[in-house]
């Protein structure tokens, strides 16, 4: 593992801690007054209770819709910056790494993230993330079919959906080349690495550009005693990579951005035009001469806008490095096996494609 994740420290919310002028927010306070405030500036604190937050900011969306009536695109990414600048002048108190309101969820996070500060303020929203993160980090996200209970970090992508993960096992399963070495761009929660060890795969080289997902990932290889099979790197691409691999696997994000990309999760949706050339540049000396790459896509792009690029098949018709050696499909089943899927995401099917180097002449 490597030396360097001892020092790597996660990314998290801002916190104030030092003493602020605000406004105090009962049951009893004027709420469209205190939403006024705050989209002039001005912070304001939850008092007594946690559902009083969650009220101010049911207040902050009401009156923001007054003024953001387009329904289109632009229009309602106006809507949310707005919302989401103002709501983070919404803070609550936090002391001894607990939040200070009544009936206000526990959150291991506000210990985990900020050891060393016990008492500070943090806005409403970023708790609401954290809460939910907390959640699923605790209960786990149970992936059944391959036996593996994933526990992802704060601030890192995990999967909702499974049938990309069933096409890579069955892949998996048939697979009869080496198993010596193995990198995976983009590990996330660690799943397909996970996957990748559990058939037998002896050494991976895993890499991420959010550092939460490499520290997550560490904590999950101590847990699942899989700490002798992965090197961690935090980085882009194949950034400090030495090994040439048998297979290389990435699921990389599926959405080509149109805004610039945030650090974290932002990078596990959408992804820079530059992103798919330079993994296979780079790809193409990490792999031995038997080598596959296996990526794991959609044609969700192509659902939201038939004239979108698709960047495997760009690759393969343009550059002349790769052949295709497999390309299987498998549809989207809804979230819940009683929900019909009726929205324009029901022809979304996730790929498994499988790309070899060809042979030099
Ligand atoms: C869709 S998520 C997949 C995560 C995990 N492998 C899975 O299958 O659940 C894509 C991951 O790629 C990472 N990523 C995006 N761009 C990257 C890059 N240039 N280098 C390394 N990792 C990247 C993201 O941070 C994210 O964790």
């Amino acid at each position: 593992m490597n030396q360097d994740l001892l020092t790597l420290q996660p990314d998290k919310p801002p916190i104030i801690t030092s003493e602020i002028e605000v406004i105090r927010f009962y049951h009893d306070t004027d709420a469209k007054a205190a939403v006024q405030e705050m989209i002039v500036g001005t912070y304001v604190l939850v008092e007594e209770f946690y559902s009083n937050g969650l009220e101010i900011l049911a207040e902050l969306k009401r009156t923001l819709l007054v003024y953001y009536t387009d329904k289109k695109f632009q229009g309602q990414r106006d809507f949310r910056s707005a919302f989401r600048e103002a709501s983070h002048r919404l803070l609550v108190e936090v002391k001894g790494h607990k939040l200070v309101v009544k009936k206000a969820p526990v959150i291991g996070w506000l210990k985990v993230l900020y050891p060393e500060i016990a008492d500070f303020y943090v806005s409403f929203p970023e708790v609401q993330g954290m809460n939910s993160a907390w959640q699923w980090y605790q209960k786990g996200i149970e992936v059944k079919t391959l036996g593996i209970t994933l526990h992802p970090f704060y601030g890192t992508y995990f999967p909702t959906r499974f049938e990309h993960l069933t096409l890579f096992d069955r892949w998996l399963k048939k697979y009869i080349g080496s198993k010596e070495k193995a990198i995976e761009i983009g590990v996330g929660s660690g799943i397909l690495s996970f996957q990748l060890i559990q058939n037998g795969f002896k050494t991976i080289f895993a890499s991420d550009t959010n550092k939460n997902a490499i520290i997550g990932v560490a904590q999950e290889c101590k847990r699942l005693d899989y700490e002798a099979n992965i090197t961690l790197n935090h980085g882009d691409l194949f950034e400090n990579c030495d090994v040439k691999a048998d297979v290389i696997v990435f699921n990389p994000p599926w959405l080509l951005a149109k805004h610039s990309l945030e650090e974290g999760l932002d990078k596990a949706i959408y992804y820079e035009k530059e992103l798919f050339p330079q993994f296979f540049e780079q790809a193409q000396k990490h792999l031995t001469c038997h080598g596959k790459i296996v990526l794991l896509f959609s044609n969700l792009a192509q659902v939201i806008d038939a004239k979108s690029p698709h960047p495997i098949i760009e690759e393969l018709r343009t550059n002349g490095r790769f052949k295709k050696e497999l390309h299987l499909r498998r549809d989207v089943n809804a979230s819940s096996k009683k929900t019909k899927r009726t929205d324009s995401r029901e022809n979304e099917k996730v790929e498994l494609w499988v790309l070899t180097p060809k042979e030099m002449v």
